[in-house]
């Protein structure tokens, strides 16, 4: 048996697989975000604690004898925050989370320096680790001289576990203190950011072991003291082990709340101006890159809130597939924009509405706009060379049908629906788990069974190009307009 912990945002998940990584058993718990200012986004460590102790306790209760059986624990998690200790391996402050802003102006300073892109491969956005810990030198001095170690979201849950202060390759790559290419803590950006090699966590590969199981924890829950927790991995690259993207050519696009294009690399291809994320694979010797997007269903819902109709009300309105683009132009940036802009302060549009127009036109607008977004990543990661053929589609949106056909002939890729069933990061948590426990990574880190495969229509590629280069034009535009 393997188990998987899946701390997320809103909640945290586990899951109970046997042998050949098929589920047994979940549980989760919900969590709140705090939000003391605006821009802030914050959560207590000793939530997910209480919350990982509360799901052990419903598998005990439910599945003590396979719970038994537990060889290996692999985590995965919310990248980017900071969770502050002291010396007593005490909580100094609730976690800053990865959507706090309040760092812009110290994550603008440190990607200013000129070896921050070079050395980490990546923008230093905002949301990071090392600009939220230049806040607290700043606004908060007396705790930040009693740090004593800084650990990632899931890490702490490790910690909980094992006793160990460690982290994964993939969760480390988004800190900004990572020598992302050489795959270790880079002393020249801790120092950049008025930090110390001693206050890191160790650094391990996610499906390396990190620690046994301390024995109060085996004897609380009934797992076996034998019990190995692996490094595990970030959120998106723990999706990519779950869904089988872990090689040069396997890809993913994910309509969820956030719209991600995720590409598996073999080599190391940053290209930070583009806003690219370049991380670590949570496999030794792989990277993956990924684009952004910050609002994919995000744009449906608002629009949803706006008409007062539930959004799968109003995606069931539109046909099976669109005959032809929008003539409406939706730029998809509620929330501001990372890839390919970077930029916190755009806002969105539509434009070119018609008095004809109506309530279906504009979800159709909204649909094509966040794939015009999605094109735009799709085009940034191939200007890295990563070779994306095809690309498995996941999250909510992909049950639009009428999206799907969209996107495929705006993407000119056919998309891949995968049959029901896990696919997510904490099955990706389950497999590196399986693989830190000697399974080999081809036979675990499997794509999913394709229930459907949608082809690109050629007369509609072409005309989304045409629209799609009007798009393009837009941005420049539109941000002078608002500044
Ligand atoms: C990735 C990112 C999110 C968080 C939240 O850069 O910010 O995926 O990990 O899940």
């Amino acid at each position: 048996m393997y188990l998987g912990i899946d701390l997320g945002t809103s909640g945290l998940r586990l899951l109970l697989s046997d042998d050949a990584g098929r589920t047994v058993d979940t549980a989760s718990a919900d969590f709140s975000v705090q939000n003391p200012h605006q821009g802030w986004s914050e959560q207590h460590p000793d939530a997910w604690v209480d919350g990982l102790r509360a799901t052990l306790g419903v598998l005990k209760h439910r599945s003590a004898a396979d719970l038994a059986k537990v060889r290996a624990i692999g985590l995965s998690g919310q990248m980017h925050g900071a969770v502050v200790l002291d010396a007593d391996d005490r909580v100094l402050r609730p976690c800053i989370l990865w959507n706090d802003t309040r760092s812009a102006a110290e994550a603008a300073e440190m990607d200013a320096s000129a070896d921050a892109r070079r050395i980490s491969g990546n923008i230093v956005f905002p949301g990071f680790t090392a600009p939220k810990l230049m806040w607290m030198a700043k606004h908060e001095p007396d705790l930040f001289a009693r740090i004593t170690k800084v650990m990632l979201p899931k890490d702490y849950l490790r910690l909980f576990l094992t006793g160990q202060h460690a982290t994964d390759l993939s969760d480390a790559a988004g800190t900004a203190w990572c020598d992302v290419g050489g795959r270790v803590w880079s002393d020249d950006l801790l120092a950049a950011s008025g930090m110390r090699a001693d206050q890191m966590p160790r650094l391990v590969e996610g499906s390396e072991p990190s620690g046994q199981v301390r024995a109060s924890i085996c004897e609380e829950f009934g797992l076996p003291k034998t019990a190995i927790v692996v490094g595990g991995g970030a959120d998106n690259a723990a999706a990519a082990c779950g869904s089988g993207c872990v090689q040069e050519g396997q890809a993913f696009v994910s309509l969820g709340t956030s719209g991600v294009i995720l590409a598996a690399r073999d080599r190391y291809a940053p290209d930070p101006a583009t806003g690219v994320h370049t991380f670590c694979h949570a496999l030794p010797d792989r990277w993956y890159q990924m684009g952004v997007i910050l609002a994919a269903t995000d744009a449906l819902n608002w629009l949803s809130r706006l008409v007062g109709k539930e959004a799968a009300d109003l995606a069931g309105r539109l046909p099976m597939r669109p005959e032809r683009p929008s003539a409406v132009q939706f730029l998809p940036y509620l929330s501001g924009e990372r890839t390919p802009h970077n930029d916190a302060e755009i806002r969105a549009a539509l434009i070119g509405l018609d008095i004809a127009h109506d309530r279906t036109e504009m979800v159709a607008a909204v649909m094509q706009g966040v794939g015009f977004a999605l094109r735009d990543s799709l085009e940034a990661l191939r200007g890295t060379g990563a070779r994306i053929d095809t690309l498995l589609a996941v999250g909510g949106g992909t049950q639009s049908n009428y999206w799907l056909h969209a996107l495929a002939s705006i993407l000119n890729v056919p998309l891949q629906r995968p049959a029901e069933g896990e696919l997510g990061a904490a099955l990706g948590a389950v497999r590196l788990a399986m693989v830190g426990d000697g399974h080999g990574v081809s036979d675990t880190m499997i794509r999913p069974e394709v229930q459907q495969t949608i082809d690109p229509d050629s007369t509609l590629s072409a005309a989304y190009d045409a629209s799609y280069a009007q798009y393009r034009a837009l941005y420049p535009n539109i941000k002078a307009a608002i500044s």
